[in-house]
């Protein structure tokens, strides 16, 4: 059975919370929790941006279209960032290939796409709960993480005297800004508004936020940390980040040195190609049981996204100037259509034109996605045959789009 699905406006609110609350609370009685993130003054959704599905006259599932802005290699590009998908707990798993039956959180999803279209999206990301779900919707992974525990006794040691507990009256703008500087180096990165860091800073009154700034008055990094106290040990545990640059996360780890008094190790999870243990005094990530203090990083992956835009996309971005040559895909979407495009590359910039035929490479809008965001290397995905490839040539090309920082976002929705 289709479900009828609704864009709904603020006076729905309260049906809105009451779904959320039927897909994602344990316990019913936590309807306020609901009613407040919607309503509070940092709320990040907007009149438009959340679908209700209904069948039989009862509110069955709901997702959110939020409006960002991704960077991608030097480019801003109108994102639509999707968050809380859900179909509530009586009303899952309804979908019948064999009765033609499509089950509710496939509806919304399709219905969430269109929104983005139409909104002029050319990017949609989101943070899934499983990859695979989202894979059917055309959504490759596109952000590499590593988590990594650090006992302070090995972080560098320098006099960090720059750092100071964050006044919120004056270092608002400083983090704004750096988020800024930070979005537009980095990659697939979604850019931080106002109302955005007010939503987070909500949360930092339970923990200690400190700022190094620099001698012009910018900061150079920030950190938002929390503690896990436990009667053999106390951990530190950075919850939110941001720098400006290696040398000032080399200087952020020396001001947590500095703390070792107090507690024995850290967290943090950085991009999944910083080599944290590189700027450690033991570079060693053990191979075998060791006696020492050691670095242990747990790489994992999160953000996926799906290219609504290829055009717009591609033509946006800026590739390292020395690469030169022409190639074609064929990106079989999830729709069942095929995108055929040409790119001719030249000068660090892509012109797209409508593909051939026949292409030089084929693949999946989910694994396009991951090839474009930079997380898969081309000549990776070749050699564990993620792609199809017709001419080898194609390949080379394709690497550039994987040169430069890989994938990794700071705000999470
Ligand atoms: C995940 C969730 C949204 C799925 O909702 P749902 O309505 O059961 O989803 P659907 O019925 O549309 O899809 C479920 C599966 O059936 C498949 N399916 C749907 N319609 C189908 C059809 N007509 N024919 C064949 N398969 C179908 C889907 O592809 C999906 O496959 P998979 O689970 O093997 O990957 C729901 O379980 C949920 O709300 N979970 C908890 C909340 C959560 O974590 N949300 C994510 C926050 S980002």
């Amino acid at each position: 059975m289709a479900s009828q699905l609704q864009w709904i406006e603020p006076e729905d609110y309260p049906r809105l919370a009451s779904v959320r609350l039927r897909c994602y609370s344990p316990a019913t009685d936590r309807m306020q929790k609901y009613i407040d993130e919607l309503n509070g003054p940092n709320s990040l959704v907007k009149p438009g941006d959340a679908v209700i599905a209904r069948r039989d006259g009862v509110d069955v599932g709901t997702a959110t279209s939020l409006q960002l802005s991704m960077w991608m290699r030097g480019a801003r590009l109108a994102c639509q960032g999707v968050a809380y998908v859900g179909t509530i707990k009586t009303h899952r798993r309804l979908g019948s290939a064999s009765e033609g039956e499509t089950g509710v959180a496939t509806q919304i999803m399709h219905a969430i796409l269109a929104r983005g279209r139409e909104r002029g999206c050319a990017v949609s990301a989101l943070m899934p709960f499983r990859a695979s779900f989202y894979e059917h919707f055309g959504y490759g992974n596109a952000e590499r993480l590593t988590a990594w525990t650090v006992p302070l006794s090995i972080l560098p040691r320098s006099r960090a005297d720059h750092f100071r507990f964050f006044d919120p009256d004056r270092d608002h703008d400083l983090i704004l800004d750096l988020r800024s500087r930070e979005v537009r180096a980095g990659q697939c990165d979604v850019e931080t508004t106002q109302a955005m860091l007010a939503n987070w800073s909500s949360a930092w009154s339970g923990g200690m936020v400190f700022i190094d700034h620099a001698p012009g008055g910018s900061a150079r990094s920030y950190a938002f940390v929390t503690e896990d106290r436990k009667p053999e040990a106390a951990t530190l545990q950075v919850q939110e980040w941001g720098c400006e640059s290696p040398d000032a996360l080399g200087r952020m780890l020396a001001f947590f040195s500095s703390l070792r008094d107090q507690y024995s190790s850290m967290t943090i999870t950085l991009p999944g190609d910083l080599p944290l243990n590189r700027l450690l005094r033991e570079t060693q990530v053990p191979h075998r049981q060791v006696d020492h203090p050691f670095a242990l990083p747990r790489p994992f992956t999160r953000m996926q996204i799906r290219i609504l835009d290829h055009r717009t996309v591609l033509e946006s971005m800026q590739l390292p100037g020395h690469v030169r040559g022409k190639c074609s895909v064929a990106i079989g979407e999830c729709e069942g259509t095929v995108t055929r495009l040409s790119l001719a590359i030249e000068g660090g910039r892509i012109s797209v034109s409508p593909g051939p035929a026949d292409c030089d490479i084929e693949c999946s809008d989910v694994v396009w996605a991951s090839l474009v965001s930079g997380d898969l290397a081309a000549s990776l995905a070749h050699r564990f045959d993620r792609i199809r490839v017709h001419t080898p040539e194609a390949v080379a090309l394709l690497e550039c789009l994987s040169a430069g920082p890989a994938p990794f976002c700071q705000e999470y929705f």
